[in-house]
């Protein structure tokens, strides 16, 4: 979901899916392998509201477009903070992060956006994390204890030292719903999903590598959750998009861009202003669907039939790329 705002404090376009400039006002190791990024307004102000599991995009570098979800308590205007687990496969995301991201530097990101909501009804939350899949539980976890609905946050990971944001989470106002289980600790803190989702009545909120979550899920259905109180959160950060560069034509916008490898065709638009509504980003709930003007795509989604994609009208640009050297696309 993108906030409609239109914020002085913020440098650049105040269009809704337009850029934002932030300044990285403090860089620091909050575990093996992972720094939290605290960004702020360049000058100072509020930033646009965010919603608990909400991510934003990251301008890496030119092209190079990842999301990173946002941890901090969503009360908080004038900050936005982010961990980012160095990835030994990254192609350039975290791995650019690490390398090249330092304290005072001005950077470009996106507006906030939730595919990772709260539900809205009083319902107890277990919040499961896996690693670094501990970011958008942060921020559920603030937003819980405002409200007052009880929780559980169970972060989950290999060792003591990679437990993300530990000092922290044991500082919070939440400390004593915390629970912390470590592959390599003794027997008694591992964690149990028969202990973690013994009460079927809440909802689940997941986070974590796809094998946490494949895990979790399986758990919870055989344990007789309803699907629609289980909530999962897919690490997005390294979706393949692999294929030549291309350009795409933004014809009412009036906006041209390069799509390298490694960029989507809608990251690479939204960097450049153009609103391109998203949900999923995995190609199947066709929110971001688009008219094609010229040009044939090469569809990679799920959401059009066999039919349509043959048809090449329309296209998901969260995930297709083009089969030929430029498109226009009705945008
Ligand atoms: Fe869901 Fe593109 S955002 S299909």
């Amino acid at each position: 979901m993108t906030p409609e705002v239109s914020d002085p404090a913020i440098d650049g376009d105040a269009r809704p899916g337009a850029p934002l400039d932030v300044r990285i006002a403090r860089r620091e190791d909050v575990a093996t392998d992972i720094v939290a990024l605290e960004l702020v307004a360049p000058q100072g102000g509020e930033l646009p509201p965010f919603e608990a599991g909400a991510h934003v995009d990251v301008v890496v570098e030119p092209g190079l477009m990842r999301q990173y979800s946002l941890c901090n308590d969503p009360r908080e205007r004038h900050r936005y903070r982010l961990g980012v687990l160095r990835d030994p496969a990254s192609r350039g995301g975290s791995e650019g992060v690490h390398r090249r991201f330092a304290e005072g530097q001005v950077i470009q990101i996106g507006r906030p956006r939730n595919n990772f909501p709260l539900a809205t009804d009083d319902r107890p939350a277990v919040l499961l994390a896996g690693g670094i899949g501990i970011t958008p539980l942060m921020a559920m976890a603030h937003a819980l204890q405002a409200r007052g609905t009880p929780f559980v946050l169970h972060q989950c990971a290999r060792s003591a030292d990679r437990v993300a944001f530990a000092a922290e989470l044991a500082a919070s106002a939440f400390a004593g719903s915390v629970r912390v289980h470590l592959d390599d600790g003794p027997p008694a803190q591992r964690f149990s999903l028969d202990e973690a989702l013994a009460d079927s009545n809440a909802h689940l909120y997941v986070c974590g590598p796809e094998g946490f979550i494949d895990f979790v899920t399986a758990g919870a259905a055989a344990r007789g959750w309803p699907a629609e109180r289980v909530h999962v959160e897919h690490f997005k950060a390294e979706v393949p998009q692999v294929g030549a560069a291309f350009t795409v034509v933004a014809a009412r916008s009036g906006v041209t861009v390069e799509v390298p490898e490694g960029t989507s065709v809608a990251q690479a638009l939204i960097a450049a202003g153009v609103d391109i509504p998203l949900s999923c980003e995995q190609g199947i709930c066709g929110t971001c669907l688009v008219p094609v003007l010229q040009g044939t795509p090469d569809h990679r989604d799920e959401y059009q039939t066999d039919e349509e994609k043959a048809a090449n009208t329309h296209m998901t640009p969260c995930c297709s790329r083009a089969c030929s050297a430029r498109l226009v696309l009705d945008a």
